[in-house]
């Protein structure tokens, strides 16, 4: 892994030092014009540009970059460079993986939550029969390049949304991590160019640190065994509103549902006496709210919440099951939690998030 503002400058030095036979470049239709002309390592090299957003991570999809490296050319000695968010980073990822038995890839991450999460830990999949991620493999990219340059022409909700997970590592890592984002202001990066250029800046070592820490967690249980279940932070509960929210009609990115989850699953690690500070807890709450404001849920949602909890895949036996943390974060994964427990965080939730 690479953290850099000087994206041109490693792609040539990493490319140089491979010498592969040849470079094929995959984009989405937004990356392609918003960043590829930034990058003149890239220029004039063979490439693929696919239709954006997850509609597209399928296998029709797939198949077409699988077309284009054939008419390319591109061997195994050949190498793959993925432009772009989660979506590019996942299906190029599976095209370079599978193509001729497997092509060396590079990851060029271009949101946030493809930075923090996606890009890294060699997870690859398209969705498949109305599931998403049905079919993938693992496979490490040979590099992964991180730069928070290309996040200028991010939308605001995208910064946002992949923040929440920079929350999420943050509270497994250390209470200082997790002062450091609270104080970070992720909603002005794209404000006012002179501005936004050093809080673009900024942001690098405190992504360094978070991706750092997912990746400490990847070493110890690559194929999610165990460990690697404490990523799940914040997800039962924010699963259960991201599904319930994109059923009411009123969809919400999913990183806004990981960020109340956050909260909630707090107040329930608060509420066991896990020792986690409840000064930290005010502040957390306080600092979603500005950014992700509440879900809309009231009492009545409950039960629905507590079934998609029970059903949720990595629930086990029809337990509602949880990473909870305790004291100084440290996390503990797979705790059963009952429904009157959910209930009352969830209505604690609301109230510190001002629902
Ligand atoms: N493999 C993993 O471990 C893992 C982890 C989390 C998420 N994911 C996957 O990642 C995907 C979500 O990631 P995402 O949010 O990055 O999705 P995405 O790649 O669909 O990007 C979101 C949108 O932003 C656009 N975009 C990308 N870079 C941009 C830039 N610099 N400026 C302006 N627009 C830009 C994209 O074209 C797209 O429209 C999902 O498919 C999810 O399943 C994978
Ligand atoms: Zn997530």
């Amino acid at each position: 892994m690479v953290f850099t503002n000087e994206v041109n400058a490693a792609l040539s030095g990493f490319i140089g030092e491979m010498a592969p036979s040849g470079t094929f470049v995959v984009a989405d239709n937004n990356t392609a014009r918003l960043v590829l002309p930034r990058l003149d390592a890239l220029r004039a090299l063979p490439a693929v540009t696919i239709p954006a957003g997850d509609d597209h991570k399928t296998l029709a999809t797939l198949e077409s970059v699988w077309q284009a490296m054939q008419r390319a050319g591109v061997t195994r000695r050949w190498l793959v460079v993925n432009v772009g968010g989660g979506m590019v980073t996942d299906l190029g990822g599976m095209a370079a993986a599978t193509f001729k038995r497997g092509v060396p890839c590079v990851n060029v991450p271009t949101t946030l939550l493809g930075a923090v999460d996606a890009a890294v830990g060699g997870k690859t999949a398209v969705n498949f029969g109305g599931l998403k991620n049905e079919v993938g493999v693992f496979a490490m990219p040979a590099e992964v390049i991180i730069s928070t340059r290309f996040f200028d022409t991010l939308p605001t909700t995208e910064l946002r949304s992949g923040f929440a997970e920079m929350l999420k590592h943050a509270l497994l890592d250390s209470p200082a991590a997790t002062d450091a984002l609270l104080d970070y202001s992720i909603e002005d990066i794209n404000a006012t160019p002179s501005f936004g250029r050093g809080l673009v800046d900024d942001l690098l070592p405190l992504l360094e640190q978070s991706v750092r820490l997912k990746q400490r967690i990847v070493e110890q249980d690559p194929t999610e065994q165990g460990l690697r279940r404490v990523l799940n932070l914040g997800h039962t509960v924010g699963h259960a509103l991201e599904s319930h929210a994109l059923a009411s009609g009123h969809p919400v990115p999913h990183g806004y549902a990981v960020a109340w989850g956050l909260v909630a699953e707090l107040v329930i690690s608060h509420i066991r006496q896990n020792g986690l500070d409840s000064a930290l807890l005010h502040r957390f709450a306080t600092r979603v709210r500005q950014l992700y404001g509440a879900p809309r849920v009231t009492c009545d949602d409950y039960p629905t919440l507590l079934s998609l909890m029970h059903h949720d895949k990595k629930s086990e036996a029809g337990e509602i099951n949880c990473t909870l943390l305790g004291a100084p974060c440290s996390p503990m994964p797979g705790c059963h939690v009952s429904d009157d427990e959910v209930s009352a965080a969830l209505d604690i939730t609301r109230d510190l998030l001002g629902v």
